[in-house]
């Protein structure tokens, strides 16, 4: 099964996208969880209004559909300025940044999403125009070339990343604020549940929020998804009422089990554990064998398989935990363990 297809995975979907913009939170207060983020931040934030001084460059990081462009939103917000949104794959050339700060008013938020895919030019740029607000052209060729520093409006650099391990030193060195996003609890997500089916105007009990939590792999995009697939089940076996029962319904039609996993996250974890007899395998490997890419599996099922202790990543490659084996019902004689000492088959990568 294609990553598209999945209820399940925590990139974003085109179907994800009108209801992204009506869900997001919009205030500081509003964003469920996230507690010492939230806390850090709004003392930053009233520091930088009373100063009335642009905000520290903040980089956010953590898996996807976490809440990263949602926070950089609300920061924009929250200081009362206007925020411009760009990507590091969209910025091809040098001169596009510099046209794009230029562009930038005085303490402006300034958001590059996917951050570690810049290229290196356009990086170089950016390190001056972080530090010294201060952009460096390059006048003529040769040796009788001449750089001129233009001054540029302070700003604010909100970066996010899903690989904060990407970033090139000297970039993350440039950030003042650095703050890691952690998956969600089952109760913050139930919140973040109630507090969406109220904006979309679905009828759900609390049991049921809990259910569609539980199941939603610590990640709001998920819950949110999740939430609107049940409501289609719902409105087409009970007029629209969702409750514990449609909802366990629904998820097992979906193939989501109670821990969140799907057929896929199921397919890597008998990969790992059938053909590869628990011995430590690489991700490459994993992903031919599942025919999955490797970095789906790296970024969207191995960070939940983590958090659960269902796998876990060694120096020879990951290998399948007990708990991991339990889940799925197989019996689980601690051969992993042995194994994990001995030379692996496969060390293409790590
Ligand atoms: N703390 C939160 N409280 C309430 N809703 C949230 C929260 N975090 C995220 N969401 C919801 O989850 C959706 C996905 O969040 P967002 O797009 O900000 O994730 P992201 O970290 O930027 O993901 P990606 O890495 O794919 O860009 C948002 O539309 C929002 O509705
Ligand atoms: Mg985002």
């Amino acid at each position: 099964m294609m990553d598209e297809e999945r209820f399940i995975t925590s990139t974003r979907l085109e179907s994800d996208r009108d209801s992204e913009v009506t869900l997001r939170p919009q205030k500081l207060t509003d964003y469920v969880g996230q507690t010492k983020i939230k806390s850090n931040l709004e003392v930053f934030i009233e520091a930088s209004k009373k100063r009335g001084e642009a905000l520290d460059h903040v980089l956010l990081y953590g898996p996807p559909g976490l809440g990263k462009t949602t926070l950089s939103h609300i920061i924009a917000n929250e200081l009362g300025v206007e925020l411009k949104i760009t990507s590091g794959p969209a910025i091809e050339r040098a001169g596009d940044l510099a046209a794009i700060l230029t562009n930038l008013n005085e303490n402006d938020v300034l958001f590059v999403d996917e951050i570690h895919r810049l290229n290196r030019a356009v990086e170089e740029i950016l390190y001056p125009a972080m530090e010294d607000y201060a952009l460096d052209i390059v006048m003529g060729k040769g040796p009788s070339a001449r750089t001129m520093r233009l001054n540029l409006p302070k700003f604010t650099l909100i970066g996010a990343t899903t690989r904060a391990g990407m970033l090139t030193g000297p970039l993350r060195d440039r950030f003042g604020v650095i703050l890691r996003l952690e998956m969600y609890e089952a109760d913050e997500l139930a919140k973040i549940i109630k507090r969406s089916a109220a904006i979309l105007d679905i009828d759900i009990d609390d049991d049921a929020c809990y259910e569609i939590a539980r199941r939603s792999r610590g990640t709001p995009r998920i819950a949110n998804r999740l939430l609107k697939r049940v409501r289609d089940f719902a409105v087409v076996m009970q007029e629209g009422k969702v409750n514990k029962k449609i909802t366990r319904h629904a998820l097992m039609l979906m193939e989501v089990d109670e821990l969140g996993l799907d057929y896929t996250d199921r397919k890597v974890l008998e990969t790992m554990i059938n053909k590869f007899g628990g011995r430590p395998v690489g991700l490459e490997t994993i992903a031919a064998a599942t025919n999955e890419e490797a970095v789906t599996i790296e970024d969207v099922v191995e960070p939940y398989l983590l958090q659960l202790g269902f796998i876990a990543r060694t120096p020879r490659g990951r290998i399948a935990l007990e708990a991991a084996y339990k889940h799925l019902g197989y019996q689980y004689d601690g051969q992993n363990q042995i194994n994990m000492f001995e030379k692996s088959k496969d060390e293409d990568d790590e």
